[in-house]
């Protein structure tokens, strides 16, 4: 396994390997590695002949009032779960190198950014597509993955894909859940063990909900009170910035449900703000 810090370095020997007939499969993360990640690094170990994964904690992805400073970092862990998992290369540039001095282009997919996650963190989106426009470019992988807990990032990305035509399949994979259901995700370090216990209304309150359709139910308001009742029952959730019924492309509230689908909450336990969805298709509406 190598390491790599410098863009170009990175971007020459992806190159090679490329003139070389071999495919790169590519997972971004901002490192504090946990079962998730993994699985998306699994993914593209079983797709791609090279593997890259790359830990940046991306600052212009987070807001002034948010925890760039605290967010965990643990690169010896993380490295030796890579090692593991036997990745062919690290790529870990020092922020100077990817925003050097006069950097002054940024990636805006328009109103998809807005909504949802983009309303209650202005400029979040922004971020992410610079970073990862920048991480593709670099590495220039065949087939990236994502998380499908981060379902309007993993959409934003593939909408920049689209329209600024890089020829890069992004992969949407499935959510790992802790076993009572939490979403994995590196901000659940942040819990207490009674905001941990408490955090599993998050996917009671998804899965209430796909019964409520399962069941029948097509009206998207009626859910969204149920789901925001819920929620906010429990005495260690702290803020609601949302829940509700949405439209999979447009993130638009749905007041009915007639075809997709995708449920989704945000919601903050003390400080530690916590996102999880699920996706509803007709086919699942039946199961
Ligand atoms: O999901 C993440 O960890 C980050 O948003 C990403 C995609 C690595 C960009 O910084």
């Amino acid at each position: 396994m190598e390491t790599m810090r410098i863009p170009r370095i990175m971007q020459d020997t992806s190159k090679a390997h490329i003139l070389h007939g071999r495919t790169i499969g590519f997972v971004p993360t901002m490192g504090a590695l946990h079962e998730g990640h993994l699985s998306l690094i699994r993914m593209a170990k079983q797709e791609n002949d090279i593997t890259v994964v790359s830990m940046f904690v991306n600052p212009i992805q987070f807001g002034p009032s948010e925890d760039f400073k605290q967010y965990p970092r643990d690169i010896d862990g993380d490295t030796e779960k890579l090692q593991r998992e036997d990745v062919d290369i690290i790529f870990m540039p020092e922020i100077s190198l990817m925003y050097p001095e006069g950097f002054l282009t940024y990636v805006n997919v328009e109103k998809i950014s807005d909504r949802l996650c983009g309303a209650f963190r202005p400029g979040h989106f922004k971020g992410v597509a610079t970073v990862v426009t920048k991480l593709l470019n670099i590495v220039k992988p065949a087939k990236a993955y994502f998380g499908q807990k981060d379902f309007q990032q993993a959409i934003v990305i593939k909408q920049l894909v689209r329209d600024l035509d890089m020829d890069i399949d992004i992969v949407i994979c499935p959510t790992v859940r802790e076993r009572d259901g939490l979403a994995m995700s590196s901000r659940n370090a942040y819990l207490s063990i009674r905001q941990r216990e408490a955090a599993t209304i998050i996917y009671k309150c998804l899965i209430e909900a796909l019964d409520m359709i399962k069941s029948g139910i097509i009206d998207a308001g009626y859910i969204k009170r149920i789901m925001q009742d819920r929620l906010l029952k429990e005495a260690a959730v702290s803020g609601l910035d949302y829940a509700g019924v949405y439209d999979p492309v447009t993130f638009a509230e749905l007041s009915e449900i007639e075809g997709d689908a995708l449920l989704a909450v945000a919601v903050k336990l003390g400080d530690t703000r916590l996102i999880d969805n699920m996706l509803v298709t007709p086919d699942r509406r039946n199961g």
